[in-house]
C-alpha cells in the first residue's frame, strides 16, 4: 500500500484504527482537492484558450444576452465580422500611467441637468463616429475628437483634427496603433498641436509621420484630470466630452441598444499581462430612463468600432456599472486659435508646405 502523502500526524502506539480512519479521510481529502484543483484548472485555462478562437460575433452569446440582460440588445456587429477574440485583444496597450502627474479640473460649482447629451445642445459640433479599424488607436480618436468637438464648441465652428497625426508623430508618449497612455496623450498637442484631418486623414495604420499643408497647427493649452461623476458631469456640460477608459467585456462588443451593463456571465478580455484590456471611449452625455420599474443612470458615450455598432456608434452604460473608470477621466482645452495664430514664433515652418 503507497503511503499517504497528505497524511500530517505520525501514527502513535495503538492508534491503528483510528490511522486507517483518518487514512481514508485524508485519501477521501485528498482526491476531492485534485478533482477539485484539476477542474479549476481546466476552468480558468482551458476556456481561455479556447476564447482566443472565438469568434465576437457569436450567435449563441447574442442569443444569450437577449435573453437575460435587464435594459440593452446585443446583436452581431459589422465591425467585427470575422474577428476573433485573439484580435480583439490584439488592439491592447491602452493605458493610464500615471494619473497623478496631472492637475485635477477645477470647476464652478454649477448645478447640472438630469439628463444631457452634447449631440443636442452643440449639434453643429457633431457629425458621425471613427472606425478605428485593426489598430489600437481609441487613445488617440477619443483625445482628438474631443479636441475637435471643444474647439468646436468654444469657437462655434468645426475643424476635423487629425488623429493620424497623434498616432504618427507622437513618439514619445505614444506608440502609435499599439496603444497610448490617456494620461500623457495631451502631451504632444500641447507641444505641437495638431492639423486638420484633411490634410492627414486617417488610414488607421502606422504610417511615417509625414504630411504636407499651409496649416497653423490647433494647440491645446492644457488637460486635467476628473475623478468623480459629479466631476465629469460639470465639465462636460460647461467645456464639452471628456475621455474617460472602459473595461472589455466580451458582451460589451456586440451591444446593440439600451442601457449596457455586463451581464452575469460577461468576461472582461485580458491583455498577455493578464490585466484587463482597456479601451478609450469619450463621454458625451448622461441621462436616466427607466427599466422594469427601476430609474436606470447612465453615461452616454461616443466608441470608435464604426457607425454600425451600438446606437449609431454611440452607446448608454450604466452609470454605476462595472465597464467604465470614472476615476480616470481626463479633459483637455483648446488654445484660443487666434492666439495660436498670431504667436509665429512657435511655428517652425516643418509642417507647412515647401
Ligand atoms: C489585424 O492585423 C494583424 C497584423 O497586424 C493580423 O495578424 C490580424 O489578423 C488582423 N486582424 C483582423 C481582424 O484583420
Ligand atoms: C509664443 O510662443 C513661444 C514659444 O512657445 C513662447 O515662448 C512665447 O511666450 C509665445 N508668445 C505669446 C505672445 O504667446
Amino acid at each position: 500500500m503507497a503511503t499517504n502523502p497528505l497524511r500530517k500526524v505520525p501514527p502513535g502506539p495503538g492508534r491503528k484504527k483510528k490511522r486507517d480512519k483518518s487514512f481514508e479521510y485524508n485519501l477521501w481529502i485528498g482526491s476531492t482537492a485534485c478533482v477539485v484543483l484539476v477542474g479549476c484548472a481546466i476552468a480558468l485555462f482551458a476556456p481561455s484558450a479556447d476564447l482566443v478562437e472565438a469568434l465576437v460575433n457569436d450567435p449563441s452569446l447574442v442569443a444569450h444576452v437577449n435573453r437575460n440582460a435587464q435594459g440593452w440588445k446585443a446583436a452581431e456587429s459589422p465591425f467585427f465580422q470575422d474577428w476573433s477574440l485573439g484580435d480583439v485583444r490584439r488592439l491592447s496597450g491602452v493605458k493610464v500611467s500615471n494619473a497623478g502627474v496631472l492637475a485635477e479640473c477645477t470647476l464652478p460649482d454649477v448645478t447640472v441637468p438630469r439628463s444631457f447629451d452634447a449631440r443636442e445642445r452643440w449639434p453643429h459640433c457633431f457629425s458621425g463616429v471613427y472606425d478605428m479599424g485593426n489598430c489600437s488607436s481609441s487613445w488617440a480618436i477619443a483625445a482628438v475628437s474631443s479636441m475637435t468637438d471643444r474647439l468646436c464648441i468654444a469657437q462655434n465652428e468645426r475643424l476635423e483634427l487629425s488623429v493620424q497625426q497623434l498616432l504618427s508623430c507622437d513618439q514619445k508618449f505614444g506608440k502609435g496603433c499599439n496603444g497610448g497612455a490617456l494620461d500623457m496623450v495631451w502631451n504632444y498637442m500641447k507641444e505641437e498641436g495638431l492639423v486638420s484631418s484633411t490634410c492627414f486623414p486617417y488610414k488607421a495604420d502606422a504610417l511615417p509621420c509625414s504630411f504636407q499643408c499651409n496649416e497653423e497647427p490647433k494647440r491645446l493649452s492644457s488637460a486635467c484630470r476628473l475623478s468623480t461623476a459629479e466631476q465629469i458631469r460639470r465639465e462636460i456640460f460647461i467645456n464639452g466630452p471628456v475621455v474617460a477608459p472602459i473595461v472589455l467585456w466580451n458582451d460589451f462588443l456586440i451591444y446593440r441598444s439600451g442601457i449596457y451593463q455586463e451581464t452575469r456571465t460577461a468576461t472582461p478580455l485580458v491583455e498577455s499581462e493578464r490585466e484587463q484590456q482597456l479601451h478609450a471611449v469619450k463621454i458625451i452625455g448622461w441621462g436616466v430612463d427607466s427599466v422594469k420599474s427601476f430609474q436606470k443612470e447612465y453615461w452616454i458615450i461616443e466608441n470608435s468600432f464604426g457607425k454600425d455598432w451600438g446606437e449609431s456608434g454611440y452607446a448608454k452604460i450604466e452609470l454605476n456599472g462595472k465597464i467604465l473608470l470614472p476615476e480616470l477621466a481626463f479633459a483637455g482645452t483648446p488654445m484660443n486659435s487666434k492666439v495660436a495664430f498670431f504667436n509665429t514664433s512657435e511655428t517652425d515652418g516643418r509642417n507647412k508646405q515647401a
